[in-house]
């Protein structure tokens, strides 16, 4: 069987910039796989490529078995391929309802249907309590749950999170790692980007590396944290005590 995403030598450049050079990995169906890297490494770069917000330079993408490379993003959502944003979008002069409304319509043009589908998911994400509120009055951890609830109604089977945690404090990112484990337990499969290692690296299956815009390293997250190539360009000392704090 082939994986559910597969990218092969995707290179993007910006003039004379190399943002992103010959990646190559694949995703499996069920899979958490997290995509670090120090800042500018190409991560969002990379999901830009892979969710049609640009073409890439060179390479290619399959998605469920179809090659999307090129595609636009509206295209690639009805596939069934979601993505967040690193700086939340939430549309601010819209209920949270409504912009949990707008996803759905990915699916449906039935606004009955749609409603249906957003107030289910805003069950299953916990935002309900806040249907009617309007998306500029929530806090920065609200706004990115609602990024992932509107992402949800689109019924993707693959969700692409770029930092959904970053800006949250240790609670609300306990909360952010309950709803992950939540969004995997209804089949989707994750691609994550995260600068908190001490979240990432625990829901991970596999952890794909970049740094300055090449593949560095791939493996399971136990490898990842005692590779010495990754230790070098990212992670220095810093995450790998904690990790094994936590492991024992
Ligand atoms: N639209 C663009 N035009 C020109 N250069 C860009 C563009 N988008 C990204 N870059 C450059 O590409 C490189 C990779 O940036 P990217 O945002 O993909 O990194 P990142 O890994 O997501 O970093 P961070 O962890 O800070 O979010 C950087 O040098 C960035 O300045
Ligand atoms: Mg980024």
């Amino acid at each position: 069987m082939s994986a559910l995403l597969e990218i092969h030598g995707l290179g993007k450049r910006f003039g004379g910039l190399a943002a992103n050079r010959n990646i190559s990995f694949d995703v499996n169906e069920g899979e958490v796989v997290g995509l670090i890297g120090p800042n500018g490494a190409g991560k969002t770069t990379l999901f830009n490529c892979i969710s049609g917000f640009f073409p890439p330079s060179s390479g290619s993408v399959r998605f469920a078995g179809q090659d999307i490379t090129g595609w636009p993003a509206d295209r690639v959502l009805h596939a069934g391929l979601a993505r967040t944003f690193q700086v939340v979008r939430t549309f601010p002069d819209m209920s949270v309802r409504d912009n949990v409304i707008v996803g759905a319509f990915a699916r449906t043009r039935r606004l009955a249907e749609a409603r249906t589908i957003a107030d289910e998911l805003l069950a299953v994400t916990g935002l309900e309590y806040l249907a009617a509120a309007m998306g500029n009055s929530l806090t920065i951890a609200e706004k990115k749950r609602l990024e992932i609830t509107r992402a949800l109604a689109t019924q993707p089977r693959l969700l692409m999170l770029d930092e959904a945690m970053a800006g949250l404090n240790p609670l609300e990112r306990a909360q952010a790692v309950e709803l992950l484990r939540t969004i995997r337990g209804r089949n989707v499969t994750i691609v994550l980007v995260e600068h908190v290692m001490e979240v990432l690296m625990p829901i991970s299956d596999q952890v794909v590396v970049l740094d300055s815009g090449a593949k560095i390293a791939e493996g399971p997250p136990a490898t990842i944290v005692n590779d010495p190539a990754v230790i070098a360009a990212y992670l220095g000392g810093k995450y790998r005590p904690r990790l094994e704090a936590t492991d024992s």
